[in-house]
C-alpha cells in the first residue's frame, strides 16, 4: 500500500513559530514533526510515500528528507501551490496512486502512539470505499466529529461544530479506495474557502460506504501551542 502525507497549509494557529517554519518541520521532541509520520509508515511497512506541501517549505523538505533513503523508504514530491484545503491537497495525489489501489493518508500534525498495521489490515478486508480512524477527545469542538447512526455507522461528519453529539473526533489518519478523487471532484470550496476532506468524507457516508476504526492509544493533532507542547513532552523519550 502507498501512503500520502500532507504537510501544507499555512499553521496560522501555530503563528508567529510558523512564519518562517512549516509547521511540519517544527520541533516535536528530539525531531521535526515529519518525521514521525515517516517512523509510523515504516513501521506499518509503507515505504512508498508522497508529500505534498506548500512551495515556500518544499525546498527545505528535500533538502532534510531527499529521497528518503536515509530513512528507508522512497519519497515523492507535490507542490500545493496555496493553501485550499486539505482534499486539495489530496487531489494532487492521484497520479501517484493510479486508479486500482487504497491507500492511506495522514495529515503530517497527527501524531500518535498506536501502529498503523491492525487499521490497514481492518481496511483490507473492506471491498470499497473509506475508512476513518476516530479517538474519544474531551474537546470534540475542534475536530471533525462522527454523528452516528442506530447501528453504530457513521451517519456523517459535522466539522468543528458548537454543540458536538458525541466526544469521537475524526483525527487525521484516512483510508481511501481511488474513488476519493471523484468524489474530490464533485466538492465545492466551503464557507471558508476550501476543499473539506469532511465533504469527502460525508460522500462516501451517504452512500454507505464509510467506516470506522477506534484509536485507543494516545494521539493528538499538534496545531497548536498546547497540543504541540503535549506532543513534544510524549515523544521526547521515544527516539533515540
Ligand atoms: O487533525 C484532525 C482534524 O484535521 C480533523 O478532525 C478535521 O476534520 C480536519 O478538517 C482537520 O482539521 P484541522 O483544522 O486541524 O486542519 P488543518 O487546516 O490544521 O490542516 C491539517 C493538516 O492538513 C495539516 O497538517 C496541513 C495539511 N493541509 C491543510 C490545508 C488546509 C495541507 O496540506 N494543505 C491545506 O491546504
Amino acid at each position: 500500500m502507498r501512503a500520502v502525507i500532507l504537510a501544507g497549509g499555512t499553521g496560522t494557529r501555530l503563528f508567529p513559530l510558523t512564519k518562517l517554519m512549516n509547521k511540519h518541520l517544527l520541533p516535536v521532541g528530539r525531531l521535526p514533526m515529519i518525521c514521525y509520520s515517516l517512523i509510523k509508515l515504516r513501521e506499518a511497512g509503507i515505504t512508498d510515500i508522497l508529500l505534498v506541501t506548500g512551495r515556500e517549505a518544499a525546498g527545505m523538505f528535500t533538502d532534510f528528507l531527499g529521497s528518503g533513503r536515509d530513512y528507508g523508504i522512497s519519497l515523492t514530491y507535490r507542490i500545493q501551490e496555496q493553501a485550499g484545503g486539505i482534499a486539495q491537497a489530496l487531489e494532487l495525489a492521484q497520479p501517484f496512486v493510479g486508479s486500482e489501489d487504497k491507500f492511506l493518508v495522514l495529515l503530517g500534525d497527527n501524531l500518535f502512539e498506536e501502529p498503523l498495521k491492525p487499521h490497514l489490515e481492518a481496511f483490507a478486508k473492506q471491498s470499497e470505499g473509506a475508512m476513518v480512524l476516530l479517538k474519544q477527545v474531551p474537546d470534540p469542538e475542534r475536530y471533525g466529529v462522527p454523528v452516528f447512526d442506530a447501528k453504530g455507522r457513521i451517519e456523517r461528519i459535522e466539522e468543528k461544530p458548537e454543540q458536538p453529539q458525541t466526544d469521537f473526533c475524526v483525527t487525521g489518519i484516512y483510508l481511501f479506495d481511488a474513488s476519493v478523487f471523484t468524489l474530490i471532484h464533485e466538492q465545492a470550496p466551503s464557507q471558508r474557502g476550501e476543499l473539506e476532506i469532511t465533504d469527502v468524507n460525508n460522500a462516501y457516508a451517504s452512500k454507505g460506504m464509510l467506516r470506522h476504526s477506534r484509536m485507543n492509544g494516545w494521539w493528538t493533532d499538534a496545531g497548536t501551542f498546547e497540543s504541540l507542547q503535549e506532543a513534544s513532552i510524549k515523544l521526547m523519550g521515544t527516539v533515540p
